[in-house]
């Protein structure tokens, strides 16, 4: 079948079943030939977990997360119309990634499929030549994933470039659709526009939650979360063993599947009450069950595998430990990686920072954390 016929096809599919035309555009009303944009957008962190997904990247179950402040991704988008008018005469894009001001050619096929998944959303990306310079606010090594920072400050700055040829677009119209691209690029980075807590995928409590693009928590949320501190652990700083990619496919044929989203769905509902009064030992409770049992899901996948490392575990002990003997609220969750993420309100800072010093920061590799909070979201700059 000609390639012309699939994408109809997928794009009638699409069509069919989700509302996802209000993303697509046939025309601007404005031209554009050279320039720049700069968005800088957070990382998050998810109290319920993204773990399983099915057709273009739609999620298995609803997820929660705390937008961070610290830890982002800064991205200048420098573009230049190509000489030929007409997208079909180029046949295919053309873009240069930087890191740190040097050429990264390993983040160029994931930024390939990137753009091949939201052509249909952006039509004029063939038409020019980009220059895409990123950097992270944390070490490249650091072993946090900067695909979610990455892809929402990069789908941002292709909003901001379809803004410019589309003025009248209205301010809500331009994060959804940049959540909604920023989700085809990672799943997890649809969650990373705006803050402090974002709910990616439906869930029936929480009014206009929905598969494609994040949405702000709308409902009320106690004063002991407005200001919850997130430092990050460095326990493991190389390379990932399985992607995130690979894991959510293993969720395909897992055994436990339905009984995971089910549990995530549940403790969504949970966290509700939970988020509105305040009880900080039910939140721990539903944030650390949701780290283990996302664990849990790659150690009883086929084939299994281990992403934790025995500090991880040791970390886990002594904060149970710690809990135990002062009566703290300092909790975790762990993302897809050996770092641990320490959970805990502004008010307890003093107290946990001198825990994690004298007796956490000798797990990290090099005595290394980083501290960082609840966010507010992207920036432009
Ligand atoms: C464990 O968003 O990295 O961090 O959609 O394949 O890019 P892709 O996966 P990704 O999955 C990360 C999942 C998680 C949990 C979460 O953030 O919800």
């Amino acid at each position: 079948m000609g390639f012309l016929i699939k994408r109809i096809l997928l794009l009638y599919s699409i069509l069919n079943v989700m509302p996802v035309h209000k993303f697509i555009v046939c025309s601007y009303s404005h031209k554009l030939t050279s320039g720049s944009v700069n968005w800088q957008s957070p990382s998050n962190i998810a109290l319920v977990k993204y773990w399983g997904k099915y057709g273009e990247q739609l999620p298995m179950n609803p997820s929660i997360s705390f937008t961070l402040e610290n830890c982002n991704t800064k991205t200048t988008l420098s573009y230049e119309k190509r000489s030929l008018s007409k997208a079909s005469e180029h046949k295919e894009y053309e873009f240069q990634v930087f890191l740190d001001g040097k050429r990264e050619i390993s983040f160029e096929p994931k930024i390939q499929k990137f753009f091949e998944r939201v052509e249909v959303y952006l039509p004029f990306l063939k038409n020019f030549t980009f220059k895409i310079e990123t950097s992270n606010s944390f070490p490249h090594s650091s072993g946090i994933a900067s695909s979610a920072s990455g892809m929402s400050a990069l789908s941002l700055c292709l909003m901001d470039m379809e803004r410019q040829m589309q003025p009248d677009i209205p301010e809500c119209y331009f994060f959804e659709k940049a959540s909604f691209l920023a989700r085809l690029g990672s799943g997890s980075a649809c969650r990373s526009l705006n803050g402090p807590i974002i709910v990616w995928g439906e869930h029936d409590a929480i009014e206009g939650s929905n598969n494609l693009y994040g949405t702000k928590y709308p409902l009320k949320v106690h004063k002991n979360f407005s200001d919850f501190q997130d430092t990050i652990l460095l326990v493991d700083k190389g390379e990932k063993q399985v992607s995130s990619t690979l894991g959510h496919e293993l969720m395909h044929d897992h055994l436990y599947a339905e009984q995971r989203f089910r549990q995530a769905r549940e403790n969504l509902s949970k966290l509700i009450p939970v988020l509105e009064n305040g009880d900080l030992p039910a939140f721990i409770e539903i944030v650390e069950s949701e780290a283990l049992s996302l664990h849990a899901m790659m150690m009883t996948s086929i084939p299994y595998f281990i992403l934790m490392k025995p500090n991880t575990l040791e970390i886990i002990n002594r904060v149970w430990a710690y809990r135990k003997s002062t009566g703290s609220h300092l909790c975790f969750t762990l993302d897809a990686g050996a770092n641990v993420h320490l959970l805990y309100p502004l008010g307890e800072s003093k107290t946990v920072l001198k825990f994690i010093s004298n007796e956490l920061s000798e797990l990290c590799k090099n005595g290394e954390f980083i501290v960082d909070q609840v966010g507010k979201g992207a920036i432009k700059f």
